[in-house]
């Protein structure tokens, strides 16, 4: 049974915020950390709470990363009961992820690459005005905790039209997710078996059958993993390669596909590999319902080097179950509206990459599937979207008589932040807001109980 009441909603629920914001926190001693801690907790809800109704418009969700805790008074044992990778954080493991270059933490713009990041508050608003509310709400938070330092805020904006969630470059998103055994979520064909909570949530057995070890389970029962990637798109370059590849609207949106490996529309090049079929796009019941081994084992329709076949090969990889990942995150900056110039403002995809195991399920995503130039024996190519891209690379489509082979594909997102975050349950950010023992804490230690 999963403790619902004990785990943060974002886990499970995937709202319909439109707008928001994040922001990234340092405490400047344990006591303040605490004491901004303890109030913002009121309004985080858990999974058993938030029910997506029309009255339910904003989700507030907050995240340490392994610095924030031990900033929070959490002792050295407790803490070495973290796995490495965490304890190093994203920037530390950049140059294993392949996040080089332009990519690297050197040139991030929000502060997430130094040691001073100790949590995130994830403002998630249905509305504007809702928006501004919980906006005013925390800096008002923020101004009773002086100790408490706003190291960046990142501003989140859905992109129009808003009956559906896509990306600046225009795909359709949020199609694909894993189903976890145990919630309410559909299994929508293609989606694969629920798989066993333990993939994504800490205390509970995975797909692996073994016994589940976990750091010191006052702090990650019921807890997760966030791998924050602020990725900027740059859409006028996104735009100017289709128009060069493809010498109609038609063409150019094939070539779209072929990235992706949907149309923009969501559907899949399996189901339909030469026509855009918009229904399918966003039919959830059908637009999952492919595998590639049978149907498409060269990539005739779907290429290896596709961003969605790499993601997620699905039958073509082995002990896939133990390497899917929960996607959640917003868009951020402008909408550029189709054909006008590019205006040098940044937007992106700022996501969190949900996992029990960050070694297993996101570096091996990130370090393999996107950033090795040899997977599936590509020999020279890497993610088209998130792969580390310097010009020297290609991009294959597999056809007949002939493949078409793109040259020098150019970096279509640049990396500006990222980080490692745990997600604690509810009654773990209530002990770590008890810390320090003081008459406060204690009682609030004794209300969580
Ligand atoms: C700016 C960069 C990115 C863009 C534009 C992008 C866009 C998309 C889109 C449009 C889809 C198809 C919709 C869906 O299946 O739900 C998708 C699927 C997916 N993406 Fe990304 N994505 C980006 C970065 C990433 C990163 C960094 C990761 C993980 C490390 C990731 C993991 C996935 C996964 C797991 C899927 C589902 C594939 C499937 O199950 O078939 N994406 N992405």
């Amino acid at each position: 049974m999963l403790e619902l009441d004990d785990i943060q909603h974002i886990l499970l629920t995937r709202t319909p915020a439109l707008t928001g914001r994040y922001v990234f926190l340092s405490f400047a001693d344990a006591e303040s950390g605490r004491a901004w801690l303890r109030e913002i907790l009121r309004t985080v809800r858990s999974a058993a709470d938030v029910g997506v109704t029309e009255d339910d418009r904003s989700w507030v969700t907050v995240a340490l990363t392994w610095n924030g805790m031990r900033a929070l008074g959490l002792d050295e044992e407790t803490l070495a009961t973290f796995p490495a990778e965490f304890q190093q954080g994203m920037a530390a493991r950049a140059a294993m992820l392949g996040d080089t270059g332009e990519n690297a933490p050197e040139n991030w713009v929000d502060g997430t690459a130094g040691p001073d990041l100790h949590a995130i508050a994830i403002l998630f608003a249905r509305d504007a005005a809702e928006r501004g509310r919980c906006e005013m709400e925390h800096e008002g938070l923020l101004t009773r905790c002086p100790g408490v330092r706003v190291i960046s805020s990142l501003e989140l904006e859905a992109i129009p039209p808003f009956d559906h969630a896509h990306d600046h470059f225009g795909y359709r998103d949020r199609l694909s997710q894993p189903v976890i055994e145990g919630t309410e979520d559909i299994p929508y064909k293609g989606s694969g078996g629920p798989l066993k909570p333990g993939e994504f949530i800490l205390g509970y057995p995975d797909e692996s059958g073994l016994p589940y070890p976990m750091p010191d389970e006052r702090i990650a029962r019921n807890g997760s993993y966030f791998a924050y990637r602020r990725l900027e798109e740059h859409v006028g370059k996104f735009r100017d390669f289709l128009a060069e590849h493809g010498e109609t609207p038609a063409e150019q949106e094939l070539v779209a596909a072929k990235l992706m490996g949907r149309w923009r529309s969501g559907a899949p090049l399996t189901l339909c590999p030469e026509v855009d079929d918009p229904e399918l796009g966003k039919d959830l019941h059908r637009n999952n319902d492919f595998d590639y081994k049978e149907k498409d084992p060269h990539g005739y329709a779907v290429p290896l080097g596709s961003h969605i076949r790499r993601m997620n090969p699905r039958d073509t990889a082995h002990n896939m179950n133990r390497r899917r990942m929960i996607r959640r995150g917003a868009t951020y900056g402008p909408h550029l509206p189709e054909g006008q110039p590019d205006d040098g403002k940044e937007r992106g995809i700022a996501a969190f990459i949900v996992c029990a195991n960050l070694i297993r399920q996101f570096e091996f995503a990130q370090n393999v599937w996107i950033n090795d130039k040899n997977f599936h024996d590509l020999g020279n190519e890497r993610d088209p979207f998130c792969g580390t891209q310097d010009g020297t690379l290609e991009f294959k489509i597999p056809k007949r008589p002939i493949r078409k082979k793109i040259t020098g594909l150019p970096a279509f997102t640049t990396l500006r932040g990222g980080a490692y975050f745990f997600l604690p349950g509810i009654k773990a950010l209530h002990y770590l807001a008890g810390l320090g023992g003081n008459a406060q804490a204690d009682a609030h230690l004794e209300g969580a109980k």
